[in-house]
């Protein structure tokens, strides 16, 4: 197949605005069009037999799992362990027979993801991966392979491969409620057709690239900036700054809204840009309270959030970007698009070399 960049300036622009329809692809294989059910190779799993998850993964596929441990918690009622491969493979963790293990990884190639599983396999009940890659050896080795259909992504920083990472993790976590009787069939077929309103949401979220570029410049003066969410935008706003610092080489940490004054409140002042990231859900509130701390501080503050959060607090924030309203299960899909291309407009404006990062690999095969 002939790679081009579709007319973008670099092929992480064109990733980014792939989603849309990329993330379709996910959804064509999860989703059974005639029920409105989920149908995947996973279903060879007994998830009411399973006492615990294990998603494994390294970099941004560790948050897309970092993410779907709220997912899997809240609307399987499943426990999860989740950790970056580096650690899980030296760290001996105790498994079990009732341990459901996912390794998550774009490539499939990752050396430390691949020696976790090697780990894991002979404890754990049942071995998957989610996987871009489906000829990969993470694939090999797992007795269930999840793909997540992205297409090849050649941007070092993953933009495309995430949101599929996440709308496929979603379906299995749907999957496990409804084998655990989490859920009724009533509810399995609510939660299909908000996941299913993803690819719009991401569109319309990439609609608002000019705000999001006018953001970027005002970021791209910074020495170091916070990001902040809570639930599952907390794993988010790290990924945000994962892709903030991979590309434009500024210093961005993420963190829970609700650490702030732990710590990274002491970095707060006028010089400190801080995005956060708060779609007007059950956390809102709480979000914007912390928010308020970063301005009474003299910070800058770079606000996403829907209209009705917009309305609610938009007032003192240096910017505010409105994106689409949103169920709060799919939030973290939709908001990733802002702060990838948030990213990528600090390091295009920078006049970085976005598409191949200063030190980074695209796959990391060695230890
Ligand atoms: C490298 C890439 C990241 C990626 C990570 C894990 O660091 O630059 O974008 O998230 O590896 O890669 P994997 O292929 O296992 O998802």
């Amino acid at each position: 197949v002939q790679i081009d960049k579709a007319g973008h300036r670099h092929f992480m622009a064109k990733e980014i605005h792939e989603q849309p329809t990329v993330s379709t692809y996910a959804l064509a294989h999860y989703v059974d069009a005639a029920t409105g059910l989920i149908r995947s190779e996973a279903e060879a799993v007994d998830f009411a037999q399973v006492d615990r998850l294990v998603l494994v993964a390294c970099g941004t596929g560790h948050y897309a799992c970092a993410i779907a441990k709220y997912w899997f918690e809240r609307i399987a009622r499943l426990p999860v362990e989740c950790d970056i491969a580096s650690e899980f493979r030296y760290r001996e963790p105790p498994l079990s027979g009732r341990d459901a293990a996912v390794f998550v990884s774009q490539s499939g190639e990752t050396a430390d993801t691949l020696a976790a599983l090697r780990y894991a396999a002979p404890h754990v009940g049942h071995v998957l991966s989610v996987v871009n890659v489906a000829e990969s050896s993470i694939a090999r080795e797992s007795q269930i392979v999840l793909p997540i259909l992205a297409g090849p992504e050649i941007g070092v920083a993953s933009t495309k491969a995430f949101t599929s990472q996440l709308v496929t993790l979603g379906a299995l976590a749907i999957l496990a409620a409804r084998q655990r009787g989490a859920i009724d069939e009533d509810e399995e077929r609510r939660l299909v057709r908000i996941l299913s309103e993803a690819p719009r949401k991401l569109s319309e979220a990439i609609a608002c690239a000019p705000e999001i570029e006018a953001a970027a410049i005002t970021l791209a003066e910074a020495r170091d900036v916070l990001y902040l969410g809570r639930g599952p935008l907390f794993p988010l706003a790290m990924e945000g700054a994962l892709k903030l610092k991979e590309i434009s080489y500024i210093h961005a940490e993420g963190y829970a809204s609700g650490e702030l004054k732990h710590g990274p409140i002491a970095l707060v002042d006028s010089s400190v840009p801080v995005v956060v990231l708060a779609p007007r859900d059950g956390l809102f509130e709480k979000t914007i309270s912390n928010m308020q701390e970063v301005m009474a501080r003299g910070g800058r503050i770079v606000l996403f959030t829907d209209a009705a959060g917009a309305e609610a607090a938009a007032e003192g924030a240096a910017r505010v970007v409105v994106m689409p309203d949103c169920d709060p299960f799919i939030a973290p899909i939709v908001y990733a698009a802002p702060a990838q291309l948030l990213a990528y407009y600090a390091a295009a404006f920078l006049g970085k070399d976005v598409d191949q990062p200063r030190n980074l690999a695209k796959s990391v095969t060695v230890e």
